[in-house]
């Protein structure tokens, strides 16, 4: 696998390679999406099962037949006011698909997730992919967070490649982006009926959704669609996880943990900046805002890991219940705990 610029990245996705790719949501692992191939490789190293659809990523966001559209059969008049709003950026719509879009991205649903990534060297590959092969453009890749199946995402380079590093062959490219300035997954909305649904809260929250669309935004929960990622074991450190709905709940755990023999320095918290920690504890994290928590979450939750953390205790207490950060740390929770 070559450490590459945007140049290679783009030539190694047209033959068929795969890229660790940075976003600003989290890095993917990307696969040129009308190659069945190169699909099929992504999940064979992410050791993802392959009923799991994948987010095509593409440059251009105009959702008109030479852009982005060209994945979409239709789009309601609310999706194309959320993509001018918020792409590029940390959002992915899910609307129904084109003959492009094939049941190697789609998991075999009629619809398919589309997303226009910030990150500029993301739009950099893929418009360099377009123009070393203008004959297929708009060109997309699929590219689902560069993590083996499960486990944390990655929002640095050294995440992924600790996952994924040794799959990777000599015709794969990663490429270093940074750190990701989000830090959690884009926000996922099913446009496939009369209102917004968010299958998987992320960046954009549903008080901006309905802000641009005037639409009131509907959640998950009855929507029958498959979203894997909300799979309880998903996003899972190895340590076991508890949420804390304030500061006392937040001592008390620390307590009984100690009470029941776990050596106080295997405790890891995570609480914003404000709330103090027990004493003796590792303090994993201690965001300021609510940014600063999602941008760091999945950092926290692989150095846990890799310091020998038994335990994470996560101040829930301003998580509001829609929004990210508390969304993968209720999934992180093993069922254990
Ligand atoms: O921020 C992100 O979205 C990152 C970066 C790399 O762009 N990608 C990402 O991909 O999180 P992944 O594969 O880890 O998660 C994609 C989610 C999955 O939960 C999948 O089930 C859902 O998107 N999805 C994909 N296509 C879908 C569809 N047609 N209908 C409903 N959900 C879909
Ligand atoms: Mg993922």
């Amino acid at each position: 696998m070559n450490a590459g610029t945007p140049r290679a990245a783009a030539a190694a996705l047209l033959d068929g390679g795969l890229v660790v790719l940075p976003t600003e949501t989290v890095y993917g692992l990307a696969g040129r999406a009308d190659d069945p191939a190169a699909v099929a490789r992504i999940y064979a190293v992410k050791g993802r099962p392959s009923q799991h659809p994948v987010i095509v990523h593409v440059s251009d966001p105009r959702l008109d037949p030479t852009a982005a559209g060209s994945w979409i059969s239709e789009a309601p008049a609310y999706a194309r006011q959320l993509a001018e709003a918020f792409w590029p950026g940390p959002l992915t719509l899910v609307l129904p698909r084109s003959a492009r879009a094939t049941d190697d991205v789609t998991g075999g649903q009629d619809t398919v997730a589309l997303r226009v990534p910030a990150h500029p060297l993301a739009l950099e590959v893929l418009r360099t992919m377009d123009d070393i092969d203008p004959a297929n453009a708009p060109h997309g890749v699929a590219a689902p967070s560069a993590n083996r199946f499960g486990h944390v995402s990655p929002t640095v380079l050294a995440h992924a490649l600790a996952d994924l590093g040794e799959l990777l062959t000599d015709s794969d490219v990663a490429l270093d982006g940074g750190a990701c300035t989000v830090g959690v997954e884009s926000t996922i909305v099913d446009c496939t009926g009369e209102q917004p649904r968010v299958l998987r809260p992320g960046g954009i929250g549903a008080a901006a959704i309905e802000r641009v669309t005037g639409l009131r935004v509907l959640d998950s929960a009855a929507s029958g669609i498959r979203v894997p990622g909300a799979l309880p074991s998903h996003y899972a450190p190895a340590a076991t996880l508890v949420l804390a709905p304030d500061g006392e709940a937040l001592a008390a755990y620390v307590d009984a943990a100690a009470e029941s023999g776990v050596d106080v320095r295997r405790i890891g918290v995570i609480a914003m900046s404000a709330v103090p920690v027990p004493e003796g504890t590792a303090r994993l994290l201690a965001p300021d805002s609510m940014d600063a928590y999602a941008r760091g979450l999945y950092d926290a939750l692989r150095q846990a890991d890799d310091t020998g953390i038994a335990f994470i205790i996560a101040d829930g207490y301003r998580l509001h219940h829609r929004g990210a950060p508390g969304s993968r740390c209720r999934r992180g929770q093993r069922s254990n705990c």
